[in-house]
């Protein structure tokens, strides 16, 4: 049954800190699949760092390479792919990533989130909002993206990376075979 996904890619969404890298490099590890990150792609594109890029250029410039990343990967076929949570927010990439294969929105708490990225300057979003009032209303504004853009939600709260990463392919299984 996993031989079906192999003409599938696997697209994680979802907000900053929900799991995305960690479960998408699980999966691909499981799967023997080729896992490509949107933040990675851009920064080795661009040979800067993320929040370089943000200093340097700005949100909207970022969004531009980011979109551009897009899709460049969205052509490829039988990998991962693990988008950056602001991904979704332009609606041609959302279409771009619907043609290239099924959508994994994950989900955490604010309280989750806020425990697990708390300890890192990698995202320039959260630079000196790092609270939990400030992650759910971001999350409240950015859910209509993720919701709208998934085929498959799963919450990866109190879960194991292993019982998240079985969910997303027992999930995809199934849906594929519903289409
Ligand atoms: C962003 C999320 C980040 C990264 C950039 C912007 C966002 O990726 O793309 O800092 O707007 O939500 P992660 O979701 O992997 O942290």
């Amino acid at each position: 049954m996993i031989k079906k996904l192999e003409s599938y890619n696997i697209v994680f969404i979802g907000f900053m800190g929900v799991g995305k890298t960690t479960i998408s490099s699980h999966i691909a590890k499981l799967l023997n699949k080729e896992l490509i990150e949107t933040d990675v792609y851009i920064a080795e594109k661009a040979n800067m760092d993320i929040p370089s890029i943000f200093d340097k250029f700005g949100e909207n410039y970022f969004r531009d390479l980011e979109s551009e990343a897009v899709a460049e990967i969205s052509k490829k076929r039988g990998v991962i792919i693990s988008c950056g949570g602001g991904a979704v927010i332009r609606e041609k990439n959302v279409l771009e990533l619907k043609e290239s294969g099924i959508i994994i929105k994950l989900t955490a708490t604010p309280n989750t989130v806020l425990q697990r990225v708390k300890g890192s300057k990698e995202r320039p979003i959260l630079n000196g909002h790092m609270n939990t009032e400030f992650i759910a209303s971001l999350m409240e504004k950015r859910d209509n993206f993720y919701s709208n853009a998934a085929d498959i939600t799963i919450s990866t709260d109190g879960k194991t990376v292993d019982e998240v990463a079985k969910e997303c392919i027992e999930k995809s299984i199934l849906f594929i075979e519903s289409k």
